[in-house]
């Protein structure tokens, strides 16, 4: 079995923090893993401190003390074809973007909107990624996970995920019990194309679009996300560092006649969804800079590293950012980002 020791973990997380793994191996196969795990944890439950996919969303404040296990496991396989529909397997080590390009070029629709996001398969189900009006879960159709405890695979049908904005089952109940190992797709031969989100219309527009494509599609998203988001490998970040919060009617009514440009959306469960991003931006942030640790200049709500940031200098920013809004609006800002 073969494993790093006091391993820089830098190039293995989008804000490009320098902490060190104790020990990191890395697995392409679930018997790689099941080897792996008996190596290092032999004949217990299989205990690692981080399973590593793409690390795109995910912000290290301190060493790992431990085992870190990075998820390698590739392969994008046609399992069942009809008139209407693919189900595709993808090994959860495979990169987001590669995988939604693949769909694109074989004609399956479903996860165009979803272009352009960082990172790799098996991370996109634990929060359930969303962009411009979609979200894995729209596509989804089932996932292996490798129970850590009882070192066996377990399946999660769409109902056992519990997917909601930016959540799963893997973020709560069985949080660090499982390492997901495949996820199995959806998607349809025939598109229904989703451009009713602003930016996107007016985006194919720009681009002169004659006829609507799931290309098409891609390729203004891949704009707008190109013209907003800082790209990692340039300045370090994990996207969105807070999610939009929700708060009730009566808390958006109020707030709105204090502030009248606030910008929200009407949640299909009657709550409304502010833009986190304007409320940031409007306590001063954006564009704010610390060291190298800061609120990005034409996204507040992406935080960023511009060099040599600790995770701890990342977490204060976005602590001082949190108790800010939360005293000019009233409302508690959630992190989205995995804090290790
Ligand atoms: N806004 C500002 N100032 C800012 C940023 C935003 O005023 O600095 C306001 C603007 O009015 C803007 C609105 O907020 O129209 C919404 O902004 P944007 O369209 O950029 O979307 P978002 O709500 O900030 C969410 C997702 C993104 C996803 C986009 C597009 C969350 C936490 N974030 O951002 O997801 O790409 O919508 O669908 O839901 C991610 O999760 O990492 C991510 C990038």
């Amino acid at each position: 079995m073969q494993f790093l020791e006091n391993y820089s973990l830098r190039p293995h997380n989008s804000f490009g923090i320098d902490a060190r793994a104790r020990y990191f191996a890395a697995f392409t196969s679930v018997e790689q893993l099941a080897a792996l795990a008996e190596f290092a944890f032999p004949g217990q439950k299989a205990d690692p401190q981080l399973i590593l996919g793409g690390g795109s969303n995910i912000l290290l404040t301190k060493n790992i003390d431990g085992w870190v296990f990075h998820n390698l496991v590739k392969g994008i396989e046609l399992e069942l074809e009809d008139a209407e529909s693919v189900i595709v397997r993808v090994g959860a080590g495979e990169t987001w973007h590669n995988f939604v390009l693949y769909t694109i070029e074989n004609n399956w629709a479903g996860i165009e909107n979803l272009s352009l996001i960082p990172g790799s398969v098996g991370a996109a189900p634990m929060q359930n990624i969303g962009a411009y009006g979609v979200e894995l879960k729209d596509s989804f159709h089932s996932l292996l996970a490798w129970h850590t405890r009882d070192k066996r695979l377990d399946l999660f049908t769409l109902r056992d995920c519990e997917f909601g904005y930016r959540e799963s089952i893997f973020k709560k109940q069985a949080k660090g019990e499982y390492i997901i190992v495949q996820v199995n797709f959806r998607l349809n031969k025939k598109p229904v194309f989703h451009t009713s989100y602003g930016a996107i219309q007016q985006e194919l527009e720009k681009m002169n679009v004659q006829e609507l494509s799931i290309r098409a599609i891609s390729d203004a998203v891949i704009r707008i996300r190109q013209s907003k988001l800082p790209d990692p490998k340039q300045i370090g970040n994990a996207g969105s560092f807070f999610k939009n919060p929700s708060v009730t009617v009566e808390q958006y009514e109020s707030l709105k006649s204090d502030f009248p440009h606030l910008v929200a959306y009407n949640n299909p469960d009657g709550t409304m969804k502010l833009a986190a991003g304007w409320l940031i931006e409007q306590c001063g942030w954006k564009g704010y800079r610390e060291g190298d640790a800061g609120c990005h200049q034409q996204q507040a709500l992406v935080l960023v590293n511009y060099g040599n940031a600790t995770g701890k200098e990342i977490y204060d920013l976005s602590q001082k950012i949190l108790d800010s809004v939360k005293d000019k609006f009233g409302v508690e800002l959630e992190r989205e980002v995995n804090i290790i």
